[in-house]
């Protein structure tokens, strides 16, 4: 088909249609409300909302602060192996109704640990439900281990170590939590230590933070994809830089516009981002919360931006393929698989 002429009527089918990957999910953000109130009960775990209604009025959010805060009481329900792999296996349905074969998760011990939950308990649930996903679903999977950038360097290393018997169960490492006022340069010496021992480096940075923070997840941490980086058009040289070095962006839509970073999904900056040249991607961040999977990050983004084509659609596509931590030869076989969606 002729790229540039695909009707806009025709462009959500075609985005649900398209095999892609997914890259920026924090396994937490896919508890949705009803789970929550399933696993509280067979937890025995108090809330202090009424009911799954009264949660989801809650969400209500108007920074990245403000939707923390309701995340972390949203995973005091998680204790069990069981739980964790439950979690992972309901977004892994939604992932693959949604055609995402390929799916990297973020996920966060120090929530856990922190309540007394064993890093072992956490990762040999998420661990359980990747291998079921490929088993039952026929979606590969990557667990990458985030530490909170809230808390200190130390603690960081503390969970390093407590991971450091599970180094074949997950593939990298990132930095989440709240942005402002912890840099990536806070955590230099655990993320060199990981890049010692071979793990993939990526970092949440400008989303809420400056692009100096973007400069300094690559100059600093040396990651290999940015997550979020929207804030990266404020800074011609740093747009310049990740065109050229082909960085990643793994871009969430629905999360930009539930956290404010943008007033309405009108003002988002995807087509800049694409138009110069990065190798920029959607996501979903944290489902649960934000209004919607893959697909619906996808449909409402094009949308809501006029200028996006099937050939954004494509090429959004193909970068998260690119951007995936997958080896060539399966990043070959998905790109025909997409190549034969647009034929
Ligand atoms: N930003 C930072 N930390 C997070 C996010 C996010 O969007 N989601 C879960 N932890
Ligand atoms: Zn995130």
């Amino acid at each position: 088909m002729n790229l540039d002429t695909v009707p806009r009527d025709r462009l959500p089918a075609l985005l649900r249609a398209m095999p892609k990957a997914e890259l920026h999910i924090h396994i937490e953000g896919s508890l949705e409300p009803e789970l929550i109130f399933a696993l509280a009960e067979r937890n025995g775990v108090a809330l202090p909302y009424p009911g799954v209604e009264a949660l989801r009025a809650a969400y209500a959010f108007t920074d990245l602060q403000s939707f923390l805060d309701i995340y972390y009481a949203g995973a005091s329900v998680l204790l069990k192996a069981q739980d964790f792999e439950d979690m992972a296996m309901a977004y892994f349905h939604r992932a693959k109704a949604d055609n995402v074969v390929h799916a990297e998760l973020f996920f966060d011990p120090q929530t856990h640990t922190a309540r007394g939950v064993p890093f072992e308990t956490v990762i040999s649930g998420l661990a359980r439900a990747c291998r079921r996903a490929q088993d039952e679903l026929g979606v590969s999977s990557a667990l990458i281990l985030c530490f909170l950038r809230h808390l200190s360097e130390e603690e960081a290393f503390a969970t390093l170590e407590e991971a450091l018997p599970y180094l074949g169960q997950f593939i990298g490492v990132g930095l989440d939590s709240s942005e402002r006022g912890h840099p990536p340069e806070k955590f230099a010496r655990v993320f060199a230590r990981c890049r010692e021992l071979g793990l993939h480096l990526v970092a949440h940075a400008g989303e809420e933070g400056p692009p100096a923070y973007v400069w300094s997840a690559l100059d600093v941490l040396k990651v290999e994809r940015i997550d979020h980086g929207v804030r990266s058009v404020e800074d011609p040289a740093l747009m310049q830089r990740l065109a050229q070095e082909r960085v990643p962006l793994t871009v969430c839509p629905l999360s930009n516009v539930k956290l404010c970073v943008f007033e309405t999904m009108r003002e988002h900056n995807l087509v800049e981002l694409l138009d110069a040249g990065l190798v920029a991607t959607v996501n979903s961040d944290d489902p649960a919360y934000f209004g919607g999977y893959m697909n619906q990050n996808f449909v409402e983004a094009f949308e809501a931006l006029p200028q996006l084509t099937a050939r954004h659609a494509h090429q959004l596509a193909a970068n998260s393929f690119e951007a995936s931590f997958a080896d060539e030869a399966q990043k070959q076989r998905w790109r025909e698989a997409l190549d034969k969606v647009f034929a």
